[in-house]
């Protein structure tokens, strides 16, 4: 396979164009409103999640454009909880992508609206025919992101994040829990979705499950990492902000050098469920390996 850094390039560069087709164009009234949505989806970051959609529908030979309309549906609702995280009444952070964070760029209604907005068109992008022929399986990508979103996903794993700054004593299982939901949902969406664009096994889907399940739970332990030690020249974002609000992470009750350890403990784990796959999946055990070691 090529190099890990080549696949995601393209992979963004890909998933880049299909994103600025489906943005809406700021030339009405709600102009503003679509410049802010454009303005935090054009800011960069790693487009980890439309890589591992891209990848997992390679698994199961999926049309490229079909997937790289997912990809950007999971990208838009992935921009859509940053925005939000970084408002004063979240994390409060200035900085995101390198840039400005979207409410101090613009302000944060319209913050609030552009997340608001960026998440109605990531279901609108999975419900339309050019996603899938097959209205099951749309139905089948609106209902899985709903889910690993919702309540029992990103916006219930947010809600005990917040409450953690009120009782940082949390255990590990509860930490796990919270992670898995807040970070962890998102990442098995990415990871299933080329199974159900590609009407893959069950045994397949299951694998991917897996596998995002501890990969997501590393990725979260290394931006906590990142959080503690890492260099904000690099992450785009400010360090220092979890321990400042009293956050319960892996890193607080394990410290960094256990909470490393266990991270890579776990992304053995998740290239471990992938062998069920041959070296097509080699990207994925590559993208594994990557995320426990990276600085931004
Ligand atoms: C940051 O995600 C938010 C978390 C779930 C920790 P990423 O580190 O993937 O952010 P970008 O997309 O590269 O900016
Ligand atoms: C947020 O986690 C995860 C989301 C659901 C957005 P963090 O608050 O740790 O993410 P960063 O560090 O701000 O990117
Ligand atoms: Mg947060
Ligand atoms: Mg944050
Ligand atoms: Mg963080």
């Amino acid at each position: 396979m090529a190099d890990l850094a080549t696949l995601m390039a393209d992979c963004a560069a890909t998933v880049e164009k299909t994103m600025d087709l489906l943005l809406p164009q700021p030339d009405d009234a709600e102009a503003r409103l679509f410049e802010a949505m454009r303005y935090s989806c054009e800011a960069g970051g790693k487009r980890l999640r439309p890589f591992l959609v891209m990848q997992s529908a390679n698994l199961f030979r999926v049309d490229r454009r079909c997937a790289a309309r997912v990809a950007a549906a999971v990208e838009f609702m992935h921009t859509y909880s940053l925005i939000h995280d970084d408002l004063p009444a979240m994390d409060n952070a200035d900085m995101r992508r390198g840039k400005p964070s979207c409410h101090k760029q613009f302000d944060e209604a319209t913050a609030i609206l552009a997340g608001d907005a960026l998440q109605a068109l990531a279901f609108e992008v999975l419900a339309a025919p050019e996603t899938h022929s097959d209205p099951n399986v749309r139905i089948e990508l609106v209902k899985e992101l709903s889910q690993a979103v919702g309540g029992h996903g990103m916006c219930g794993g947010q809600m005990i994040d917040l409450l953690t700054e009120k009782e940082p004593e949390l255990n590990i299982g509860a930490i796990t829990r919270l992670q898995r939901l807040k970070t962890g949902e998102m990442f098995a969406f990415a990871s299933v979705s080329g199974a159900v664009l590609g009407k893959g096994s069950k045994r397949a889907y299951m694998a991917l499950h897996n596998f995002a399940q501890e990969f997501g739970l590393a990725f979260q332990i290394a931006d906590d990492l990142l959080d503690a030690e890492g260099d904000p020249e690099k992450t785009g974002k400010p360090v220092g902000q979890d321990a400042a609000a009293g956050k319960a992470t892996f890193v607080s009750i394990l410290g960094t050098d256990r909470a490393r350890a266990q991270a890579h403990l776990l992304i053995d784990q998740a290239i471990r469920a992938l062998d069920v796959f041959d070296e097509t999946a080699d990207p994925l055990r590559e993208a594994a390996r990557f995320v426990v070691d990276r600085t931004n």
